[in-house]
């Protein structure tokens, strides 16, 4: 083997396996889930674009109504788990909670190590339902808040922000969460999908899977990003301090949270929406500031470094100005993307195959063993 063997680093470019699930059109700034184009179903209910990845068909009434159903009855986690949500240290990471929750989340699966179709699917139902749970509970305990327990008949996203609010939500408040839960619910063979392919292929369990997705989507370079952005609008403070503070972090080779892309060369289409959403919410709480900064930023960026805004920037100043703390920001991608990990995780075994790639080994093979006590 030689180092022209070698995938680029970051496997950038390499096409790994085929996928029916989402198509990234990153010279044309498409996304299309499951043969339709994200403009068109961007304001789909979440529950809808459940269907269409789990059943391939964005569903008829009916099967909306079952689904819903099916969705609204896993709800509830069992205590064990928001035992130990309350326990973990409010210092710790909040997506590092998530992932430990999540974890736990396989004690209460009987069914949880077969991985025939219908099993799986029905697995999937319950994860994406108790994701949203688990993230309103991290939410409010956080807070030093009482966790709410899921209601029984709202819709996901209402019922995601009535258990992190405590009441129900305004109509415009849970279609704008709906949104945005929609725009992140796939993308491609990004980090933490790979990630979840890979540990499913191995016939391990769907809980494990979707485990170590949320610990890749909680890097800054993956969904992390979007807390990073709000951090550094704060920080900022300021229109008057947006372009000084920019050149700066440029001049220090810092990256901008929120920008660039590997595979969009163009502006990411669920930005689009994305940048509609936060203005209109940062006009609805009369703070546009958040928004008139991060435009700033957008144009400087594409000015100094020709790069484009993507997901993460413009739902940082839309969560914000919601009332949704920037810490929760990663943890909301990862209940979306639990809808994606999931169907990826169906398909994966569908057709598998263990993924089991190589290395070209660098080290040295000349050493001489010395045993222990001769060791200097
Ligand atoms: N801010 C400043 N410069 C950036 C940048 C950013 N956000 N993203 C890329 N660049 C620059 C790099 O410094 C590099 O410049 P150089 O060639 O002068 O060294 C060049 O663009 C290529 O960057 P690279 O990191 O190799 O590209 P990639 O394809 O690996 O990057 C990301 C993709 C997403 C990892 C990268 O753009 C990034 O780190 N963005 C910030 C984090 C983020 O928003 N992540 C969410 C993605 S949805």
């Amino acid at each position: 083997m030689s180092n022209e063997e070698i995938a680029p680093k970051g496997l950038d470019g390499v096409v790994v396996d085929k996928t029916e699930m989402s198509m990234v059109d990153g010279e044309k700034g498409v996304l299309v889930y499951r043969g339709y184009n994200i403009d068109e179903i961007a304001n789909c209910s979440f529950e809808e674009i459940c269907h269409l990845f789990l059943e391939g068909e964005l569903p008829t009434q009916t099967q909306l109504s079952e689904l819903k159903a099916r969705l609204n009855a896993k709800r509830e986690v069992p205590d064990v788990v928001l035992k130990y949500i309350e326990s973990a240290p409010t210092t710790e990471d909040p997506m590092a909670v998530l992932r430990t929750a999540f974890s736990m989340l396989s004690g209460s699966m009987p069914k949880v190590d077969d991985n025939s179709p219908s099993v799986v699917k029905e697995n999937a139902v319950s994860l994406i339902s108790q994701v949203s749970t688990l993230a309103a509970a991290i939410h409010r305990v956080r807070r030093g808040l009482k966790i709410v327990p899921p209601h029984k008949s709202l819709c996901y996203s209402a019922n995601f922000l009535y258990m992190m609010r405590g009441e129900e939500p305004e109509d415009v408040v849970a279609r704008t969460l709906n949104t945005a839960l929609v725009l992140h619910a796939d993308h491609g063979f990004n980090a933490s999908t790979f990630a979840a392919r890979v540990v499913i292929s191995t016939l391990t369990d769907v809980v494990s899977a979707v485990t170590a997705a949320i610990g890749s989507l909680k890097g800054p370079l993956h969904g992390g990003a979007n807390t990073a952005v709000m951090e550094m609008l704060l920080e900022i403070g300021e229109i008057a301090n947006v372009e000084p503070w920019i050149e700066a972090a440029l001049a220090q080779k810092k990256k901008i949270m929120g920008f660039g892309h590997r595979v969009y060369k163009v502006f990411d289409p669920r930005a689009k929406h994305l940048k509609e959403m936060s203005k209109e919410w940062g006009e609805r709480v009369g703070e546009v500031k958040w928004f008139k900064m991060s435009e700033k930023i957008e144009e400087l960026m594409m000015k100094k470094k020709s790069l484009n805004a993507n997901v993460d920037f413009y739902s940082a100043s839309t969560y914000y100005a919601m009332g949704i703390p920037a810490e929760m920001f990663t943890v909301i991608f990862a209940v979306a993307r639990t809808l994606g990990w999931t169907a990826h995780v169906i398909e994966q075994l569908s057709d598998n195959r263990l993924m089991r790639p190589e290395a070209l080994y660098v080290g040295r093979m000349d050493k001489k063993f010395v045993p222990i006590e001769q060791r200097a």
